[in-house]
């Protein structure tokens, strides 16, 4: 056989085995300044290819999504996918404490599978505070064919990304939480990138008469909770951060920093506009925007009288019982969501997170558990792979069960990287107590976890007895009202370094975040996939020899 017949032969063999894998998507991004004045005025911000906010991601499950991004900006880049569980592959996840940071002028390609997921997400930048300054966008991940979706499908549907906004700079704002002063009160509030006080007004969508679309909401803010409604249209909830929901119908509903949900709105009023409207909660000052929705035959201008939003804590908290599980429902594969039944699992561990704030050093600092984060110049996961960990950092450095939290501004809070390891596999409960007097709102990269409970006070284990066993939604993001805790639960199966943060951008920029390890004793590819070959290397790690790879 000749050489050219053989290397033919190679290529055919590839291309069958690529013809076996799931479909790619390919995005080339170019990131970089430019000036916006959705307040009236102007500001520096990051657009991706020209836009804010970002692209849309459009996929389907288990599609490889490959995003070569090229840093223009004057300052490390790196971008996280909130909510996508990048199963096996913490190396791709954008935060710093698994990755090395884009520098600027150069460019990395981030490439991921959206396994066994559905639902609406967002994506943002992680590093230097970016995030007030946009390079956020969309990404949704839709229901392969074969898999029923509780729901027709609808006409068409929409990205609506609503947030908070401060009219300075990323820059100035960090300039701010650098000298150890809070980041004050937001400017205004945006709904895809505008705040509807424009000179003229768009539409931001239409809809068909009698036609019903799907609208994906998120608040992709940095600290403010808000609450969303459309004038005269009541919305049907059916999907919560990537799980099908029982289709309660709801005037209104609050959204906080770092959740999605997607609701079904039908076009059988008046035709005419009507407006959606995004507002502050739990602020002295309540900050309002709007947007256009128009019917397609529509005849005159939306009511200026806006639907009032609801008032209090105990509203919240109350439509937060009311969001269940559908258990019966399939979500990126065709068993049943509430097949796992996670009530039944012994719990292996309790981990409580005690959110505080304090000055150090003058300056103030937020923390979990009296830690106060920092990310070394090395990743830990990098570390931790090249086997050099303890060098970077300590497990461990908080305990499980914090009986003396700092909550006061005079007890102290130590700054360091502050890591957890995680038996893979077990199953844990997880405690967010909330001592303070403003929102609280976790994320957790990697998984989903049930959110069984969120109740006033402090938590005991007889509160236990109050937990929802048995239709908790799964999610990945979860609010903590003022002086309130929250239980979540969730086996730690998928291998890696996983970042659990506060979404509130001032609290995790000053500290308020940690990394749970979950270390597979296999070193096996089935559990988790090799360090890229492209992956960026800096730090300690950059003049290592690489460890040799996981084996099937
Ligand atoms: C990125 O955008 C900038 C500004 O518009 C432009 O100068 C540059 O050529 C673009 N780079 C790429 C790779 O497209
Ligand atoms: C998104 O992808 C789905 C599935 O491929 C497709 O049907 C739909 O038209 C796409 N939507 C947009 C806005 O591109
Ligand atoms: C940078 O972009 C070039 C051109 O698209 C591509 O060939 C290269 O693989 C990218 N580099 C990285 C590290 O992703
Ligand atoms: C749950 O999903 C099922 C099946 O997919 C669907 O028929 C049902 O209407 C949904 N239930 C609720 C209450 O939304
Ligand atoms: C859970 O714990 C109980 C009490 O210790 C024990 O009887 C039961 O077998 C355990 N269940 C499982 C599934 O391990
Ligand atoms: C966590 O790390 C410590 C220190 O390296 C080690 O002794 C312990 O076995 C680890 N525990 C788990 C659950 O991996």
């Amino acid at each position: 056989m000749g050489r050219a017949t053989l290397l033919l032969l190679c290529l055919a063999a590839t291309a069958l085995a690529v013809r076996a894998e799931d479909p790619y998507l390919f995005f080339t991004w170019n990131v970089t300044y430019g000036t916006i004045a959705p307040l009236g005025v102007p500001q520096q911000a990051i657009l991706i290819n020209g836009q804010f906010p970002g692209p849309n991601i459009n996929s389907t499950s288990n599609n490889n999504v490959v995003v070569n991004v090229f840093n223009n900006l004057d300052e490390p880049l790196l971008f996280t996918w909130n909510g996508v569980q990048q199963r096996k592959n913490s190396w791709q996840d954008g935060t710093l404490g698994t990755q090395c940071p884009i520098l600027p002028g150069t460019n990395y390609t981030y490439k991921f599978q959206v396994k066994d997921q559905i639902g609406s997400f967002f994506y943002y930048p992680t590093t230097a505070f970016h995030r007030a300054a946009g390079g956020f966008g969309g990404l949704r991940i839709n229901s392969r064919l074969l898999i029923p979706v509780p729901y027709p499908d609808p006409e068409d549907e929409y990205t609506v990304l609503i947030n908070d906004w401060y009219s300075k700079s990323h820059k100035t704002l960090r300039a701010l939480l650098d000298s150890g002063r809070p980041l004050g009160r937001p400017d205004g509030v945006l709904i895809n990138g505008k705040s509807g006080k424009e000179a003229k007004v768009k539409p931001l969508f239409t809809m068909k008469p009698g036609k019903t679309y799907k609208y994906r909401i998120c608040n992709v803010g940095l600290k403010s909770s808000l609450n969303f409604r459309i004038q005269g249209h009541p919305m049907k909830l059916v999907e919560m951060d990537g799980s099908h929901v029982v289709q309660n119908i709801y005037e209104s509903l609050d959204i906080h920093v770092g959740q999605c949900f997607s609701v079904l709105v039908t076009a059988d009023k008046e035709p005419k506009d009507y407006y959606m409207v995004a507002s502050t909660r739990f602020t002295k000052n309540v900050l309002t925007s709007t947007g256009v929705i128009r019917y397609t035959n529509g005849k005159g201008p939306a009511s200026p009288v806006l639907p009032p939003a609801p008032e209090g804590w105990a509203w919240s908290l109350n439509q937060f019982r009311t969001f269940r599980w559908n258990l019966t429902a399939s979500a990126a594969r065709p068993n049943p969501q509430g097949s796992y039944h996670y009530g039944q699992i012994n719990i292996t561990r309790t981990i409580k997170f005690v959110n505080s704030a304090s000055r150090v050093g003058g300056k103030l600092r937020y923390a979990i558990n009296g830690v106060s984060h920092v990310n070394p110049s090395t990743p830990l996961k990098l570390a931790e792979y090249y086997g050099i960990g303890d060098k970077i950092f300590k497990y461990n450095s908080i305990s499980d069960d914090p009986t003396v939290a700092p909550t006061t501004a005079t007890e102290t809070i130590k700054v360091a990287p502050n890591v957890l390891n995680i038996t893979f596999r077990t199953f844990v409960e997880i405690i967010l107590e909330n001592h303070e007097k403003s929102i609280q709102s976790w994320h957790l990269d990697g998984y989903s976890f049930f959110a069984v409970a969120i109740e006033p006070g402090r938590w005991t284990p007889e509160k236990r007895k109050n937990y929802n066993l048995l239709d908790a939604v799964s999610r990945h993001t979860i609010q903590v009202y003022p002086k309130s805790w929250a239980a979540i639960m969730l086996t730690f199966d998928n291998a890696g370094m996983w970042n659990v943060r506060s979404e509130i951008a001032e609290r995790r920029y000053l500290g308020q975040e940690l990394y749970i390890s979950v270390l597979s004793p296999e070193h096996s590819l089935r559990d988790e996939y090799n360090l890229p070959d492209t992956a960026l290397l800096c730090g300690e790690v950059a003049s290592l020899p690489k460890p040799p790879p996981y084996s099937i």
